[in-house]
């Protein structure tokens, strides 16, 4: 069964269309999914490929989709297909020890990467999309950040759920208390994924799911597939407590500032509310990441202390990669996406 057969397509759940190919790699996985080839690429080639690069990025992220809402017209079984898995796990193992290489073999304790995410720069260190913005951003800077951003935040804290079978005791109930907040604490108007679907409106964006998956470039899609890939495996358990700490505790300041630069330009209440929200919730939340999350995963399981800092080292490197390609673009006037939007 298909997932057009069961799905509307005008309905809010309809899976996006599939995007165009970025390469050789993701053109034969997107024609497989597509159901129009059934070539797929060799393990070598992928091994040979760009890690960063669009192909790799767009291939590993059009499979893990496959775990959220899937694509409109692709057969909903593909999901578990073994071959496409083969595909994915070799382009895991590119990624993987790429992420490695940028994380750095600092030797810190999670105790000392922790401590510097608290440690916040006061000033612009020049690599802050955020401090950008607050200062200087333009109303089409916010508009392009937002587009790139909403590949993660229509899905918000959907991909930090896998870790929760995997967790006990402090861990898992620190976990889900955070996760209950992040899905609206019972109210669906409150889902965060919801208000930044207002905030994309207020912005006058598309604010239905993948529409911006076309213009991301591949440094946006990288960042979302690092969570798939730390949440996917449960062997990588600790590495997403690490990311997820650090979004929690790097969340209360930047978003200040993007509320900021929000009010500065003259964004709607719903705009504003997003990152407003967070300012007040992830004070509270980063709280619980640090002692309950980590604290209790550390308790139980000392080994994972290594993985718990690369998951925050790794984040730390994929935003620097993100926000070193935006501001590139923006500092010339230029689009930083794919396909510049419409104004
Ligand atoms: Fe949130
Ligand atoms: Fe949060």
């Amino acid at each position: 069964m298909t997932t057009q057969a069961t799905t509307p397509r005008d309905s809010p759940a309809a899976p996006p269309a599939l995007p165009p190919a970025r390469g050789p790699l993701s053109e034969d996985v997107l024609a497989a999914l597509a159901g129009s080839g059934t070539r797929l690429p060799a393990a070598d080639a992928v091994r040979r490929s760009d890690p960063y690069g669009d192909d790799l990025q767009l291939l590993l992220y059009v499979l893990y989709e496959l775990h959220y809402r899937g694509f409109a017209g692709v057969d909903e079984r593909l999901e578990w297909d073994p071959a496409l898995l083969g595909v994915r796990a070799a382009a895991e193992d590119v990624f993987l020890d790429a992420l490695r290489r940028g994380a750095g073999q600092g030797g810190k304790n999670v105790a000392e990467a922790v401590d510097e995410l608290q440690l916040e720069p006061v000033g612009d260190d020049g690599h802050s999309v955020s401090h950008h913005l607050r200062r200087e951003g333009e109303l089409w800077q916010l508009r392009e950040y937002a587009a790139v951003r909403s590949l993660y935040h229509l899905k918000e804290a959907d991909p930090h759920l896998w870790v929760v079978p995997r967790l006990r005791g402090r861990a898992k109930a620190g976990m889900v208390a955070v996760e209950f907040d992040e899905f609206g604490a019972g109210r669906a108007e409150n889902v965060h994924a919801q208000l930044f679907a207002d905030l994309m409106t207020d912005l006058g964006l598309d604010a239905r799911y993948g529409r911006y998956l076309e213009a991301a470039p591949a440094q946006a899609l990288a960042v979302v597939n690092m969570m798939s890939l730390f949440g996917l495996h449960r062997r990588l358990r600790g590495a997403l407590v690490g990311h997820f700490a650090t979004v929690e505790i790097t969340s209360p300041p930047g978003s200040r500032r993007l509320a900021e630069a929000l009010r500065r330009v003259g964004a709607g209440p719903a705009a504003q509310r997003f990152y407003d929200e967070h300012v007040e919730a992830d004070a509270v939340h980063e709280q619980v990441v640090r002692h309950e999350v980590i604290g209790g995963l550390l308790e139980d399981e000392p080994g994972l202390a290594a993985d718990i800092v690369l998951g925050i080292e790794a984040t730390g490197h994929l935003e620097d990669l993100l926000g070193d390609h935006l501001l590139a673009a923006w500092r010339e006037g230029r689009s930083a996406l794919r396909t510049p939007l419409k104004p």
